[in-house]
């Protein structure tokens, strides 16, 4: 499955993010691709106020992982986010983190920005959306929703 939206702005994100929220179950992989400034992190944020995480979403670049614990009342299913940025890592650096641990964790959600860099270990069920600058508030956000339910 294939979805294209335009956002026009850094709320229409975040909103978009919010909605994807809703629709996700435990044990999701979300791949967060496109350039530095497309996004990813704006719409992160989406995604764990969606949750029911309460704020701040810092963005984890310096520190690689960052995790969120949510609870019970806020989602049925979904206790614990861990949004991981590849941007200075690959693949042995993400495993040697937790990345496995992450990703056995049944009732946790991964987020991942820059997944090509650690391409090796993003499940194929992951859900893979792309965001691409179009001008200073608009941005094309691609989803594509891997083999896994959503
Ligand atoms: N439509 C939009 N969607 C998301 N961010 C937008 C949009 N328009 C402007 N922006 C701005 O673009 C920047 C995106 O930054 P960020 O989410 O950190 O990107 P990334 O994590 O991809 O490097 C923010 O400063 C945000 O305010
Ligand atoms: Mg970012």
């Amino acid at each position: 499955m294939r979805q294209e939206i335009i956002t026009t702005s850094k709320e229409e994100t975040i909103r978009f993010g919010q909605k994807l929220a809703a629709r996700l179950s435990s044990g999701a992989v979300i791949a967060l691709s496109g350039d530095l400034g497309a996004g990813k992190t704006t719409l992160t944020q989406g995604l764990l106020s969606g949750l029911g995480v309460a704020g701040p979403y810092t963005s984890p670049t310096f520190v690689i992982m960052k995790q969120y614990d949510i609870s019970p009342e806020a989602h049925k299913g979904i206790r614990r986010a861990y949004h991981a940025d590849a941007y200075r890592i690959g693949t042995q650096e993400m495993l040697s983190i937790g990345w496995e641990e992450w990703m056995e964790d049944p009732a946790g959600i991964v987020i991942a920005e820059w997944p090509e860099r650690i391409a090796d270990i993003i499940p194929e069920s992951a859900i893979s959306l792309s965001l691409q600058w179009l001008d200073e508030t608009r941005r094309r956000i691609v989803i594509e929703n891997g083999g896994g339910e959503m």
